[in-house]
């Protein structure tokens, strides 16, 4: 089937109910949203809050249980990845996840191997050159000696350049200095400048949400909330537990991060109490 060049509806991404997980229990559950043609969507949320697990489902990373992901009109929840790939949703995913030996340049080649033909793959590597001048001054440096930031990057232009129409970013400012922070953002917001539509799931709240159309927050497997952008930053809730604020009680609304932090428990196994304390 033909995909249309631009969705009659201006709704590049349809999630509607859908569950998915590893094992033998959905992970993320009941799960809806629509995201426009050339928007940004951030989702933010506690650790363990299925975030990662959302956007591997779109890429076709997870078990289905049930519900569906319709791009551009077409249901897709059952196609593997690389269909998805073809279709036009490119995925990069937490961490590092270049080839830290091979150059830049070597990289960027293996990032255009679903192109046919070497001609293909010089002109990509050649396009996205001109769209990262950053990368086009370190052609002959490994991967690996690039910055955590310029990796990301590396990462990122990669995928594109398979040229999706969606991009899926998972935290990709994570363990990036404020200043390789900003660029990533930078960069997300030129990519939307360029038509693209990126769904990013990030750490830093704040920063994310700033670029973003739109917010959507989890906790356990679920939207707690999801609007505006704006509407989520100036959210009471939202500031305290992500944005660093202070709440009308000093409380914590939502469930904190780190362990524990699923239910809402204390953290399990219990801590034996430390030597010499009280
Ligand atoms: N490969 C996997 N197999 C089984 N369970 C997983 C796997 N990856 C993640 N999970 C579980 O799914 C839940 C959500 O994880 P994840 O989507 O990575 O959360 P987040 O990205 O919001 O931190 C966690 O309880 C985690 O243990
Ligand atoms: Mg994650």
């Amino acid at each position: 089937m033909a995909v249309p060049d631009i969705a009659a509806d201006g709704i590049i991404l349809e999630l509607d109910g859908l569950s998915v997980g590893y094992t033998d229990e959905p992970v993320v559950v009941d799960f809806s949203t629509a995201i426009r043609v050339g928007s940004v969507t951030t989702v933010i949320g506690p650790n363990g809050a299925g975030k990662s697990t959302l956007l591997r489902a779109v890429y076709g990373l997870t078990r289905h249980f049930a519900g569906s992901v319709r791009f551009l009109g077409q249901a897709i929840e059952r196609l593997p990845p690389r269909e998805r790939l073809k279709l036009g949703i490119g995925f990069v995913p937490q961490g590092r996840c270049n080839f830290p030996l091979m150059t830049v340049r070597e990289n960027l080649e293996l990032g255009a191997y679903t192109l046919r033909g070497a001609a293909a793959v010089t002109a990509a590597v050649e396009q996205t050159l001109a769209q990262f001048p950053l990368l086009a001054s370190k052609l002959s440096v490994l991967a690996g000696n690039l910055s955590g930031g310029e990796q990301q990057i590396l990462e990122t232009a990669m995928v594109l350049e398979a040229g999706p129409r969606l991009l899926l970013l998972d935290e990709p400012s994570l363990g990036l200095s404020p200043a390789n922070q900003d660029q990533i953002f930078a960069t997300i917001a030129e990519l939307r400048g360029r038509g693209l539509t990126i769904l990013v799931v990030e750490q830093n709240a704040h920063g994310a949400l700033q670029i973003s159309d739109t917010g959507i927050v989890m906790e356990l497997g679920r939207i707690f909330m999801a609007g505006p952008a704006a509407e989520v930053i100036a959210d009471p809730r939202i500031k305290v537990a992500y944005l660093g604020g202070e709440g009308p009680t000093g409380a914590r609304l939502l469930a904190p991060c780190g362990p524990g932090s699923r239910r809402g428990l204390p953290p399990w196994p219990p801590q034996p109490p430390r030597a010499g304390a009280g």
